[in-house]
């Protein structure tokens, strides 16, 4: 569904993706893991559009028989309208927003009014408190509570394909459990996930697949029970001996 192909990124001076390849299949759900400054949040962004790799390709086949398109270089909302949604680093609600005003920026590019309103109502369904909290602050929700409203307001875009960065980041145990579950059922209704995280245990539970990021590339690749075996990511990813 997805496959980059060589993607040289700099930002400013800084070279920071130094040819990374890999692949998403349809109705997966792939991993990448790596440590503070590896490139993952540089890598996301540069597939939904926010960077613009120096070169290679960002091969994105929507559907099954839809022609293969290079998104390298697209507009961002170009490729959010044919089914890629973002889901930031820090979340990036917007605090002054009531909670369903934000849901419906995800919604911003679509004018199918009654497919929008059934959409809200299924993230209200698996997220209740953003339906109990529809017309407060978003500023005035906690972390965990944000993070669902970053996740939900990615749905209300109709995604086929959700790329994720570090949805865990800074939430108790039981709250990213909750996120990791629905992020499962979301794939069970047929969205293709990419998560990024620097919380390898969990990814490595959640994920088909999963690629290693290190200073720029790729070095590790493969299903996420042998990586979660693997010696070098046990001993610098999983805390292990
Ligand atoms: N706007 C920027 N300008 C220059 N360098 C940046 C910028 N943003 C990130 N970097 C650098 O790019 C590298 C990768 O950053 P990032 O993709 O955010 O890593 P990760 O998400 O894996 O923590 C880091 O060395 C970081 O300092
Ligand atoms: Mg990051």
């Amino acid at each position: 569904m997805l496959k980059l192909n060589d993607i040289h990124v700099y930002r400013g001076q800084t070279y920071v993706l130094k040819g990374v390849s890999l692949e998403v299949g349809r109705g997966e759900i792939v991993a990448l893991i790596g440590a503070n400054g590896a490139g993952k949040t540089t890598t996301l962004r540069t597939i939904s559009g926010l960077l613009t790799p120096k070169n290679g390709s960002i091969i994105y086949t929507p559907e099954k028989d839809d022609p293969p398109w290079d998104i390298s270089g697209a507009q961002a909302e170009d490729i959010v309208a044919r089914g890629i949604a973002h889901c930031p680093e820090g979340r990036g609600v917007f605090a002054q927003l009531s909670v369903r005003e934000n849901l419906m920026v995800g919604a911003y590019l679509r004018n199918d009014k009654k497919q929008i309103e059934y959409d809200h109502e299924r993230v209200c369904h698996m997220f209740p408190i953003l339906g109990e909290r529809a017309n407060q602050a978003a500023g005035s929700l906690s972390g965990g509570e944000q993070a669902m409203l970053a996740v939900g307001r990615a749905l209300m875009t109709r995604p086929r394909l959700l790329i994720l960065d570090e949805p865990s980041l800074g939430l108790a145990p039981l709250v990213v459990e909750f996120i990791f579950d629905m992020l499962a059922e979301i794939n069970s209704q047929g969205v293709t996930v990419l998560l990024v995280e620097q919380n390898a245990v969990m990814a490595l539970k959640l994920a088909n697949r999963a690629y290693v990021l290190e200073n720029g590339q790729v070095t590790l690749s493969g299903p996420s029970d042998e990586l979660a075996r693997d010696e070098k990511v046990r001993r610098a990813y999983l805390g292990g001996e």
